[in-house]
């Protein structure tokens, strides 16, 4: 299962989402299958959990690296983040070429939870793809006009949104999802204790009960 999420407009939330989700999924639970695999392709995901910047290849290199790398090369980028969640860092290279595809369905194949943050899907192209291609697409937006005109006029369409909402805005949920023709399958408020905890590296050790209670229902459950 891979879930991507991704944005039309930058600073709406969409890695700290990402993060949240990763770090629900890999909370032991009965329901939940577990291990996670983070996947960052915008380079901000060590920072919002708290970890040094992993000095080692990400996925530019590995894409970089051609059809040519062992097949467990993917298994040795991964870093640790703690029981259940490793993250396959960004890399420092820039991600090109076009292998997104082959690098999605190997990450499919792994039968782990997987969790992209793409960032802005103008950007590169295996941004794109994974938001195109994965089992869940998932549009992390505000809900403001200008969001939803660069949504409809992005080159993938969502299955699902997840709406951040401020205070005062003058659209709701529901014209968010009517415009866009997606169901909002999460809404998050924006919460001073989740802006604290990423500012401060704190969302591993204590994930804001805000952003809990917002991803958890993303997840997939296990079957009996
Ligand atoms: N629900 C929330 N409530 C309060 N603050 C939030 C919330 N979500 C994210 N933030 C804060 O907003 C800022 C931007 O968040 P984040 O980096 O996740 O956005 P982004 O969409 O990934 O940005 P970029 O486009 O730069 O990658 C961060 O300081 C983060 O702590
Ligand atoms: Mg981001």
């Amino acid at each position: 299962m891979v879930i991507t999420c991704w944005s039309v407009k930058g600073g709406v939330g969409t890695t700290t989402v990402a993060v949240a989700l990763a770090l629900a999924g890999a909370r032991p639970s009965a329901d939940r299958p577990s291990p996670v695999t983070l996947v960052d392709l915008a380079g901000d995901v060590p920072a919002c959990l708290g970890l040094p910047e992993p000095s080692g290849p990400g996925v530019a290199e590995w894409l970089d690296a051609g059809p040519e790398v062992p097949p467990d090369s993917l298994a040795r980028l991964a870093v640790p983040v703690g029981p259940g969640l490793e993250l396959l860092p960004r890399g420092r290279a820039p991600l090109v070429g076009p292998r997104g595809p082959v690098l999605l369905q190997l990450l499919a194949a792994t039968g782990r939870v997987v969790v992209v943050d793409a960032g802005t899907v103008d950007g590169a192209p295996v941004a794109r793809a994974f938001a195109a291609e994965s089992d869940r697409s998932l549009l992390v937006t505000r809900a403001c006009t200008l969001a939803v005109r660069r949504a409809l006029a992005a080159p993938v369409r969502p299955s699902g949104l997840v709406v951040v909402r401020d205070p005062g805005r003058a659209l709701s949920t529901a014209d968010v999802e009517a415009a866009l023709g997606a169901p909002a399958v999460a809404e998050l408020a924006v919460d001073p204790a989740v802006a604290r905890a990423v500012d401060a590296g704190l969302v591993r050790a204590r994930l804001p009960r805000s952003l809990v209670g917002a991803v958890s229902a993303l997840l997939p459950v296990a079957a009996a």
